[in-house]
């Protein structure tokens, strides 16, 4: 490939149609219209769901996105199971599958499960046309590139493919989700990794499209590997942090949105990233720590391991008291109790559930004999089936164990509930009528709201107890 050749990539593909490929790929086709991006997956579930005609069966939700689906889908962005064929035309393609925590064999529960970077890896082998621009988007332990250049160079040669050729790129994504569409046409920066003049060019070609030449920053393929690791490591640390801290300004009558405000006004800290909740949670923050923390254990760095641990140690133990102040305040029993609870995703403008606190608190409560009416305004009762591992009751009333239902109608479920526990931001909860809601719950009653949602000013005449993450007592 030369200079002039750089600048036709006309054929992209990306391997791994889920929150990242989907959305990031949505993006890069609605820039870059002269381009065909085509997006696969080995799941025929996924596909089908991509091309669904009817835009609310997409298997992600994201704001902005049906919009741009709707917009580019069939013109130049494709989502298919044809892997083969998708390779062999790509000119340059994105791994972008999924690299979750190891769960058996070495490195269980720290190091990240390459085996689908792997089968990716072997199917653009197998594929690849010419000269492949081959670019790792997925989240990846440091050198793993040098793992995807020796699969690559060790089957290079394939009958009857002609001369074939690959450049290896690191490109980490950024996205948070539900405010994946924007983060795609505004991010902060783009990492580039590599160490092929040409092949970082192109991509930065593609990338100039819509993003400011001095947002996209070029490193080594080590340093924009690990990046991507440290990024989320300090972006969950501050949480943490701030989570350890509410827990003190309860006890000592401190505020937590004051204390967040008043360090968050100094620059150097900054004020993104200071607000406490019931634990982070998301497909990332914990299984990229704990691939750090693998990865400093690997080279004897121990003290370090310990020191980054230490944030998932800490955000386990957020929610697990959470769980517990709530079912103490209940007169130490929830056997039986109906509790709301309000969001169940582990964030609000997103149907993902993965980590979601939501889910190892409503655990415990049901472990604990409550009857959980849970709502979510995205998330399906068959993905909280899934999760909780407890199917849909079909008559709470009838129960005499742990149990829970799906419901719509916040109002109608609070009837003659002991508590409501907000735990997913959802902007719907805070124009709720909380008058009405609070009026025919059972007395005494109660208000948890892990989220900082409610102002107390606004509730306080309505006769309920209330307890607010951070707020220093009773009130
Ligand atoms: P995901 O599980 O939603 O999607 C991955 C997809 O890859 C799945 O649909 C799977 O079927 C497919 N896949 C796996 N192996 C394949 C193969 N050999 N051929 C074709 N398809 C294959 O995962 P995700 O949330 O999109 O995350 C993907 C990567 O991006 C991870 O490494 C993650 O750490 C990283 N990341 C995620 C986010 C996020 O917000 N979810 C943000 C930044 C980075
Ligand atoms: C996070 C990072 O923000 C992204 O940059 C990164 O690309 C992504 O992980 C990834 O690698 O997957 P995401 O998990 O989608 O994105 O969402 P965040 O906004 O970071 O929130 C993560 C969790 O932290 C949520 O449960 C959220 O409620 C919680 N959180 C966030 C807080 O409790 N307090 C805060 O101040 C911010």
């Amino acid at each position: 490939m030369n200079d002039q050749d750089e600048k036709k990539i006309k054929n992209i593909c990306c391997i791994g149609a889920g929150y990242v490929g989907g959305p990031s790929m949505a993006v890069l086709a609605e820039k870059c219209l002269d381009t065909v991006v085509t997006v696969v997956d080995i799941s025929q579930e996924r596909i089908n769901k991509w091309n669904d005609d009817n835009l609310e069966n997409l298997p992600v939700y994201e704001p902005g996105l049906k919009e741009i689906i709707s917009n580019r889908r069939n013109k130049n962005l494709f989502f298919s199971n044809n892997i083969s064929k998708a390779i062999k035309e790509a000119d340059m393609i994105f791994i972008s599958v999924n690299t979750p925590t190891k769960l058996e064999g070495f490195g269980a529960g720290f190091a990240s499960d390459l085996t689908w970077i792997e089968s990716s890896t072997r199917e653009i082998a197998k594929y690849a046309e010419g000269h492949t621009i081959i670019i790792e988007k997925s989240t990846v332990p440091v050198k793993t590139a040098r793992i995807i250049e020796t699969i690559l160079e060790t089957n290079k040669n394939v009958e009857n493919c002609g001369e074939r050729t690959f450049s290896v790129l690191s490109s980490p994504e950024f996205l948070a989700e539900g405010s994946a569409i924007k983060d795609l046409r505004y991010p902060d920066r783009i990492l580039i990794g590599g160490n092929d003049d040409l092949g970082i060019n192109a991509l930065k070609f593609i990338y100039k499209k819509w993003i400011p030449e001095e947002k996209i920053l070029v490193t080594n393929l080590w340093s924009s590997e690990l990046s991507k690791l440290v990024a989320n490591a300090f972006l969950a640390q501050r949480i943490s942090s701030i989570n350890s801290i509410s827990a003190l300004c309860e006890v000592t009558g401190a505020r937590i949105d004051e204390i967040s405000n008043s360090i968050g006004s100094d620059n150097r800290i900054g004020s993104k990233f200071l607000k406490p909740g019931p634990a982070f949670g998301g497909s990332c923050f914990q299984k990229d720590i704990l691939n750090l923390v693998y990865l400093c254990r690997y080279y004897g760095l121990d003290e370090v391991a310990n020191y980054w641990e230490n944030i998932i140690t800490l955000n386990i133990w957020q929610r697990k008291r959470i769980t517990k102040l709530i079912v103490e305040k209940l007169f130490n029993t929830v056997n039986l109790k109906k509790i709301v609870i309000l969001g169940f995703s582990y964030k609000p403008n997103t149907n993902d559930t993965r980590e979601s606190a939501a889910i190892y608190i409503c655990k415990d409560l049901i472990d604990n004999g409550a009857k959980l009416l849970i709502h979510d305004p995205q998330v399906s009762p068959e993905q909280i089936s899934e999760d909780l591992g407890i199917n849909e009751s079909h008559d709470l009333d009838q129960e005499t164990k742990g149990s829970w239902i799906f419901i719509k109608d916040i109002q109608k479920a609070a009837n003659q509930s002991d508590a409501i526990v907000i735990l997913t931001e959802w902007n719907s909860y805070k124009t709720l009528n909380w008058t009405s809601i609070t009026t025919y719950m059972r007395k005494p009653s109660w208000i948890f709201d892990t989220r900082s949602v409610l102002e107390y000013q606004n509730i306080k005449d309505h006769h309920i107890n209330y307890w607010g993450i951070g707020q220093g007592f009773d009130i």
